[in-house]
């Protein structure tokens, strides 16, 4: 698997992180092309499940990005998607998935250069834990299902 295979998933609040992504962009800045960026209106309204599916489709790795700590536009969004990003990776160890596929930053709008450097550690972080081990299962059950001889 290259490098380029993995998938690290993004979950940007749209008023600060997702425009510090935005802002990277214009901006030229390089960030690894493994990020996937997934825009929603807080980190609050992060939903557990789908973190998990997130994974159960492949994703390899999952940051999770709002405003700074105090600075959320619903008060205590960012507080408690920490919270349940602590909880998932209670769940992840587990479910025999390493915790340090997720993590959670917080950045303001204007913080271009740590989206940036954000997205290359975290993607660094994932290539050293190796593919998602579900997504390895995944492809297993697939290939086995598909070198089925039928007839
Ligand atoms: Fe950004 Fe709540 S609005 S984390």
């Amino acid at each position: 698997m290259s490098e380029t295979d993995f998938k690290i998933v993004a979950y940007c609040c749209r008023y600060c992180s997702y425009a510090a992504a935005d802002l990277a962009g214009v901006l030229r800045l390089n960030y690894p092309a493994e990020t996937r960026i997934v825009q929603i209106p807080c980190t609050g309204r992060l939903d557990m499940l789908e973190v998990l599916h997130t994974f159960e489709h492949g994703a390899d790795g999952v940051m999770v990005a709002g405003c700074l700590e105090g600075d959320c536009h619903f008060q205590e969004g960012n507080l408690n998607a920490r919270r349940r990003v602590e909880h998932i990776k209670q769940i992840m160890l587990q479910i025999g998935l390493e915790p340090e596929r997720i993590e959670m930053f917080n950045l303001s709008s204007a913080m271009a250069r740590q989206f940036a450097d954000a997205a290359t550690s975290m993607t660094q972080q994932v290539i050293d834990l190796g593919p998602n081990p579900l997504r390895v299962a995944d492809r297993d059950h697939v290939d086995q299902q598909t070198d089925k001889t039928v007839g």
